[in-house]
């Protein structure tokens, strides 16, 4: 098990800690940390639990990443409609154009007006935004350069990120499916190794997906309405200056002890032949006790730290 081993080494993202919080972000991670923990116990023998984490989150992701794209495609489609330079820097079109490809990948350059070196799939863009095979689709030469988003590279290749790793989430999913449905959820190495391996990829799409939003309604902060240059507010620097000094100072101590904590969870080496969950009962999360509900009244169980 030496590369289950070493993939395990590889990840970053590693606790079932991550199931608090962001969770509903970066959904793939309590699979990663199920994975781990599955690969690592597998060496001795079974980790209930670890099984559970995992084939739970491989239900989640089977089921929403899907969801995910087609949502993405029907925002796609209001933002064509409310914010055309923003979706035309997405796609990197620069002329406007009826049966529009989609570039899967090329180099935008906002000075000669044109998306270089395309490696593009005809008509897939009209497609996908208009819901015709020959519809239009509005490229930025059509539209006055002073309302081009300020860094197109930065929107075309966030939006990349965030969808290729949107894609790899459902292949993921559905190579998950296969294998439950093989009865070799927890037995595939690849399997186990590409779950940890996609651990952070929630957090880092869910962060595409905002510089996509943010960096392609530039240059306005209302779009249209108001620049960004004019919604700057008449304070004085030393002002924000302090605020800003002290939102550093608190979230450095508040997030800093978080990490420092998270990290030293993370050390915990996982236990081979750890008992399977509490049957009839809550299942434990982190610092909660569980309250016994086999026998009203009775005194609760008390179960082994994790
Ligand atoms: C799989 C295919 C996906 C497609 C087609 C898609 C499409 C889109 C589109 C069109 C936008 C709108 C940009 C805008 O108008 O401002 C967007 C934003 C966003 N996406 Fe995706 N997306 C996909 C996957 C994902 C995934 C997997 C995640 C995260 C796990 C994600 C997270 C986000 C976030 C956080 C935003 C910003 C929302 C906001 O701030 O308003 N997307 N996406």
């Amino acid at each position: 098990m030496e590369s289950a081993s070493s993939a395990r080494r590889g990840a970053a993202f590693t606790s079932e800690d991550a199931v608090d919080g962001e969770a509903a972000a970066v959904r793939p991670a309590p699979g990663s940390a199920g994975a781990e923990r599955g690969a690592e116990a597998s060496e001795t023998g079974p980790n209930p639990r670890a099984r559970l984490m995992f084939s739970m989150a491989m239900w989640m992701l089977l089921i929403v990443a899907p969801i995910q794209a087609v949502l993405g495609d029907l925002h796609g489609g209001n933002t064509h409609e409310h914010q055309p330079a923003k979706v035309a820097a997405m796609e990197g079109h620069f002329p406007t154009e009826r049966g529009a490809p989609a570039i899967l990948f090329g180099l935008p350059d906002a000075a000669a007006g044109e998306t270089r070196m395309q490696v593009a799939i005809p008509n897939l863009a009209s497609l996908y935004l208009t819901h015709d095979w020959n519809g239009e689709v509005r490229g930025l030469n059509d539209i006055p350069r002073d309302q081009w988003p300020t860094n197109i590279p930065l929107v075309f290749w966030s939006f990349r990120v965030m969808v290729g790793l949107g894609l790899l989430m459902i292949t993921l999913g559905v190579a998950g499916g296969v294998m439950r449905w093989r009865g070799r959820l927890d037995s595939t190495p690849w399997l186990l190794r590409a779950a940890i391996a996609m651990g952070p990829a929630g957090l880092v799409a869910v962060t595409a997906g905002w510089i996509v939003t943010e960096a392609g309604r530039q240059p306005f902060t209302i779009y249209g309405m108001l620049r960004t240059a004019d919604s700057a507010s008449p304070v004085a620097l030393p002002a924000v200056a302090t605020s800003l000094a002290a939102f550093v100072v608190v979230y450095f101590v508040v997030f800093g002890a978080g990490i420092w904590y998270l990290f030293k969870l993370f050390q915990q080496t996982p236990r081979p032949q750890e008992g399977a969950p509490p049957q009839g009962q809550p299942i434990r999360t982190a610092g909660i006790t569980p309250i016994s509900s086999s026998k009203p009244g009775a005194a609760p169980e008390l179960q082994p730290a994790e």
